[in-house]
């Protein structure tokens, strides 16, 4: 019985040991391929990374920058999140065309539309830089020799490593920066939208069911890849092609059940799983409270006034949405931390750490790192919490004073570069403040701004504060400045531009809101920036080789680098969690669901009559489960974060089963301190996308060029 006992645990504990990390699809053999294949997988880490011949990773693109996509057609035919093409879907909508609210569909090739700006960048192959980044680096006397060496490395490296002249070559540090891989990729230019939903299903829940578990969100939107001739990138042209991708990914209706093995490929932004203890102190108790504060106060005014203006509910919702993001992220991500003891379990941690120094005789090395981490953290406190501020209040949420923040950029840009830098810069403002303010409130922003300079004078660091906001009131600051700031109307921005550099510079420097920003730019500068760089760049060079550190001292563990926006692979299982105390979540969310929480007219809860409609008649074509039901998302237990939106869930032959978009509230503490118990991918079944596209949109066109893969026991009707 104990014996039992004991092998029970040995391989709960090795079950646990075997999820969470972002891994380099390029060295997946060995340790992670031996995972993925006890995890269920069927293919081998070849069929995911060759640079020989083709592989999943030549379906996986990064789209637009900051979100995931995958190929699934051989013509091109790209899958990403509603929420990633959100901008675009929005910028072809009209008063009259509102495809954000009534959905967009092409039910043939020419009915696609163009985006300007939108690309999409796919990785040809990953080589290991490393050595050469390094070159006459080690024995420069000071961290900043180091960094400025490094960079030149860099560009020099990535101008010379030989490719074809359509492509592109990047470097990313990784582990700290003990690491450098180069990435050749191609940028494709020509993107075409094809199918989004009405954001009552690709944004069904919106704000109150984001970072939320269970879910019904049909976050997805298709567009098309367009080449040239060859095959090749290009800018838009009318004779472009669809673009035939060297691989693509068959989709799955056969479902998935709880304990299947998944994997997300993606584009993860940026993750922190290596902080010392002291530093997440500082997330949790300083940096994430204050900007939690800030920004609850500005999106309780806009919600105000959203609720009950309709124009102004159109101006803020996709600015709201952002900054809503965010905030909840950190409000769960606060709560996770704590509730997981993270600081704790890494103060643990750092105990072993500091024996397992002693043991291998490495004091010298890495004896005082985290006394070093301790001191600089304490030091870099009062500077990051100001930073914090400053970039809350003044670059983000009080509009007035991103403005001025934009025309205080102008008159540096006059003061280093001269007149006609100054008129090119000057140009540019004028054009795309009119978009800004297109989407701008006075009304909002005033009492946003009443409320934000109260809590930047009461709570940011006093040491920095300008002498003005000693003592302030800020009812009588707010009505001076909004009552006589040109910048509260895109008519009196242009008058303060009508003119030469002099001329400008003097009208703004009279403006009230100008003069604010200026004092708080101008402080911020001279007195937070430097000092704040400065440590910043002390805790970097520990950071690194704390990390240098943890993989000598601990080789069995499983250490993956923290994400830097390039290509990882990350899996696990479908697995429901425990949120809390007699509380247990299933791993599959259901059509019945949406039709639980529908709410008529709601501008978060409605849902379309014919999605009511097909619910009521069972209508779900061929994609039920095997009860007949219409799965809707579900989690499980891969790793990801910020940029793993769009990413493909693929099962254990490689197919996609899935189309990640979030993660559930209790686990997003997972870019800090990843837990497998809590910590869940929230997808929307691939089931759910190919319904909506066949039965509620009726765009066979779309359906006929995939491949599809049903379950055997039913063929495609
Ligand atoms: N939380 C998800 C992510 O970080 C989805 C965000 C988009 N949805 C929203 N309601 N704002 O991007
Ligand atoms: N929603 C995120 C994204 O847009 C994904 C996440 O943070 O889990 O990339």
């Amino acid at each position: 019985m104990k014996f039992i006992k004991l092998i029970v645990l040995l391989f709960v504990v090795q079950l646990q040991a075997q999820q969470g990390g972002m891994w380099i699809p390029s060295l997946l053999k060995g340790a992670n391929e031996k995972e993925m294949k006890a995890l269920g997988m069927k293919i081998s880490a070849d069929d995911i990374y060759s640079a020989n011949h083709s592989s999943l990773k030549d379906a996986v693109p990064h789209f637009d920058g900051g979100c995931t996509a995958e190929m699934i057609s051989p013509k091109g035919l790209l899958l990403t999140n509603h929420h990633c093409g959100y901008d675009n879907i929005q910028s072809h909508s009209t008063v009259e065309n509102d495809y954000l609210t009534n959905g967009f569909w092409a039910y043939n090739m020419e009915q696609e539309l163009p985006n300007k700006d939108l690309t999409v960048t796919f990785i040809i192959k990953i080589h290991d830089v490393t050595n050469k980044i390094f070159e006459g680096v080690l024995n420069l006397p000071t961290e900043s020799d180091k960094q400025k060496k490094i960079q030149q490395n860099i560009s020099e490296v990535s101008k010379n490593f030989t490719r074809e002249a359509w492509q592109d070559a990047m470097i990313r540090a990784f582990y700290d920066g003990n690491q450098y891989l180069l990435f050749v990729t191609e940028t494709f230019k020509d993107v075409r939208l094809v199918g989004a939903p009405p954001s009552s299903i690709g944004k069904f829940g919106s704000d109150t069911d984001n970072w939320v578990w269970p879910r019904h969100t049909g976050d997805f939107a298709l567009f098309r890849i367009y080449a040239d001739k060859d095959n090749r990138p290009a800018a838009f042209s009318k004779d472009n092609f669809p673009y035939k991708p060297k691989r693509y990914l068959p989709v799955s209706a056969q479902g998935i059940q709880e304990n299947d093995f998944t994997m997300v490929m993606g584009y993860p932004g940026r993750t922190q799983e290596y902080l010392p203890s002291f530093a997440v102190e500082q997330i949790v108790n300083d940096l994430n409270p204050a900007k939690i504060e800030i920004r609850d106060a500005a999106l309780k005014v806009q919600d105000g006034f959203m609720r009950k203006d309709n124009a102004i509910k159109i101006q803020y919702a996709s600015k709201y949405a952002g900054v809503a993001n965010y905030y909840k992220k950190w409000i769960g991500e606060t709560k996770g931390l704590k509730k997981s003891n993270a600081v704790a379990v890494k103060k643990e941690f750092e105990k072993k750490f500091q024996q397992r120094v002693l043991k291998a005789g490495k004091e010298p090395e890495y004896g005082s790192l985290l006394t070093d981490f301790e001191k600089n953290y304490a030091d870099i406190q009062e500077y990051a919490l100001a930073r914090d501020y400053f970039s809350e209040v003044v670059l983000r949420n009080a509009e007035i004073l991103t403005f001025g923040y934009r025309l205080y950029q102008l008159e540096q840009v006059y003061n280093s570069k001269g007149e006609q830098a100054f008129t090119d810069r000057k140009n540019n403002l004028i054009s795309s403040f009119e978009a800004i303010y297109k989407d701008y409130s006075p009304e909002v922003d005033e009492k946003v701004f009443e409320q934000l300079i109260d809590l930047y004078a009461k709570k940011s660091p006093k040491q920095f504060l300008p002498k003005s906001l000693n003592n302030l009131n800020a009812s009588a600051l707010t009505t001076s400045i909004f009552s006589s700031s040109k910048l509260t109307n895109y008519t009196g921005l242009r008058d303060l531009l009508k003119g030469d550099a002099k001329t400008v510079l003097k009208k703004i420097n009279q403006d009230k809101a100008y003069q604010l920003v200026k004092t708080l730019a101008d402080g911020f500068t001279k007195d937070v920036a430097p000092k704040f760089d400065e440590i910043n760049l002390k805790n970097s060079a520990l950071q690194r080789t704390y990390m240098k550190a943890i993989t000598e001292l601990f080789p069995k563990d499983r250490i993956f680098p923290d994400a830097n926006s390039t290509l990882r692979v990350t899996y696990g299982k479908v697995k429901g969690y425990k949120p809390s105390d007699a509380v247990q979540y299933e791993s599959v969310s259901y059509l019945d669901g949406v039709i639980e929480k529908y709410i008529p007219g709601d501008y978060e809860f409605d849902v379309p009559t014919k999605l009511v409609d097909l619910y009521n008649a069972k209508d779900f074509g061929n994609y039920a489960d095997k009860n007949g039901k219409m799965p809707l998302c579900f989690i499980a237990t891969n790793h990801t974060t910020g940029g793993n939106s769009g990413s493909p869930a693929l099962d254990a032959k490689g197919n996609l089963i899935g189309l990640n978009f979030d993660r559930v509230w209790e686990g997003t503490m997972s870019d800090i301190y990843y837990s497998p118990e809590i910590c869940r991918n929230i997808m929307v079944d691939s089931r759910y996308i190919l319904f909506i596209i066949d039965k509620f949109a009726g765009a066979k066109n779309l359906i006929d060029e995939m491949t599809i893969i049903y379950p055997k026991s039913r063929k495609a009707k």
